[in-house]
Formats: C-alpha cells, structure tokens, sequence
C-alpha cells in the first residue's frame, strides 16, 4: 500500500537515541577563552563568583558558602563519570587557565533534540563580551556535534545583562511566564528564549 504524506512516519524517532549524542568534544577554544570541564583545582575560582551577592541575585543559588561551592564542583565533576552525559556544567576559563565563570548546557529532551542553555560569569569580567563569546562557542558545538533541533534559555525579567547575551546570539523571545520564580520574597516574570537548528544555520552560526 502506498503511504499518503499524512502517514509517513514523522522525523522524531520514537526514543531516544543515545548514540546521536556522544561526549561533546572538549575543550572548545577562542581566541580569549577557553570552555572545558571543571577540575577539582577550580574550587577557589569558583567560589570567588559563587560567593558573591551581585552575581547570583537573578540565579536560584547562591551567595554560596564554601562548603557549598564545594558540593557543586563535586557534582560538576561526578557529571563527567555519568554515560550518557547529559548534563555540562563546564569552567569557563581565560587561555591560561584560570575558570572566570561557567556555562552549562543540558540535554532535557534528547526525543526531541532539546538543551537548555546558562551561565555565570565574576563580576570583575563583565561587560567584556566574554559570557556572549562563550554561549557561541557552546552552541556552535551543540549544534554542530549533535542533532540537536531547540537550544533554549530561561532567565528572570529584570536580568538585562542576560536577556541582551540571549538576543546578541540570535534567540528569540518566546515568551513569558508571569510570577514564575520567588526570589528574594519578591515575584518575578520567566522569560522564555530559543533558537532553532535551522534559524542557528541560516544565522551563519
Ligand atoms: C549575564 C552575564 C552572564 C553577562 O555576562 P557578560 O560577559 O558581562 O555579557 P556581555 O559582556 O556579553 O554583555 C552582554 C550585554 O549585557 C550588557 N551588560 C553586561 N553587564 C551588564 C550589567 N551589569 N547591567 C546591564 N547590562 C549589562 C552588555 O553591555 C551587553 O549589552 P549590549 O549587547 O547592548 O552591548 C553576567 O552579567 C552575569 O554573570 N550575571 C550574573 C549571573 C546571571 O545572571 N546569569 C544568567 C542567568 S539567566
């Protein structure tokens, strides 16, 4: 029997497929940064952007003591053991190492080829363009080494530096989710940010 269009099997494979995501390839490099996995030698790097109040106010940890920026980069690291990785909390580091931030991406749907995108970055380097330099780096490799089909992105209203990070890459706002986060006993809004595979490509990612 003939199939008709409406019959032909759709494009999402019916489960997930760990074999179209293998290891990201690590480290990925520009000229003023590199992206790499955390190392139990970061601690201290770590902690000095963790501990501090104007960078994590927008986030949902933090200010951290250290005994709790210990217990994340002991998570960080156990993520590198897992297979399937699903999860990448990675340092984002000057070219001589030094971790100045972080960027995360999480597969939160690989049927449908979804990741969610973050990041951190001491407050000492903002305002440099590094964090905007950094999200491209992980997205060109999200998309160019996995089948990826919807990178996307949360982050409160008043967050402007953040919101500008997502634009600057091309994302776009899908929408809004009123009083969807509690921080600092205060309400706040959840914008929603995506960029597709083929928007990634026709940008010249
Ligand atoms: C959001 C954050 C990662 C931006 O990093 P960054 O490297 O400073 O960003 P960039 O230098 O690429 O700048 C991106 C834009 O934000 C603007 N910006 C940077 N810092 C800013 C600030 N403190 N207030 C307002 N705008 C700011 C820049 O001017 C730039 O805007 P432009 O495109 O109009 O020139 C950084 O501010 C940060 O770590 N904040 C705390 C953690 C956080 O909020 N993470 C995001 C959670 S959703």
């Amino acid at each position: 029997m003939r199939q008709t269009a409406a019959l032909s099997a759709p494009q999402v494979p019916a489960e997930p497929r760990h074999a179209d995501y293998p290891p990201l390839v690590l480290p990925l490099r520009s000229r003023r940064l590199v992206v790499r996995d955390f190392t139990s030698g970061d601690l201290g790097a770590l902690h000095a952007y963790a501990e501090r109040r104007e960078v994590t106010k927008h986030l949902l940890w933090g200010p951290n003591t250290v005994e709790q920026s210990r217990a994340t980069l002991a998570e960080f690291l156990n993520q590198q053991q897992v297979s399937p990785r699903l999860r990448y909390d990675l340092a984002l580091a000057l070219p001589g190492g030094k971790a100045i931030g972080g960027v995360s991406l999480h597969l939160d749907d690989l049927r449908l080829g979804n990741a969610e995108i973050g990041y951190v970055l001491h407050s000492d380097y903002w305002g440099g363009g590094f964090v905007s330099e950094a999200v491209r780096l992980v997205a060109e490799a999200a998309f160019s080494q996995w089948p990826l089909n919807r990178l996307w992105a949360r982050c409160v209203s008043d967050n402007k530096a953040s919101r500008r990070v997502l634009e600057r890459m091309g994302m776009r706002h899908e929408g809004t989710l009123l009083k969807a986060e509690r921080l600092d006993d205060r309400w706040h809004d959840v914008l929603i940010y995506a960029l597709l595979a083929d928007e990634w490509q026709a940008s010249d990612g």
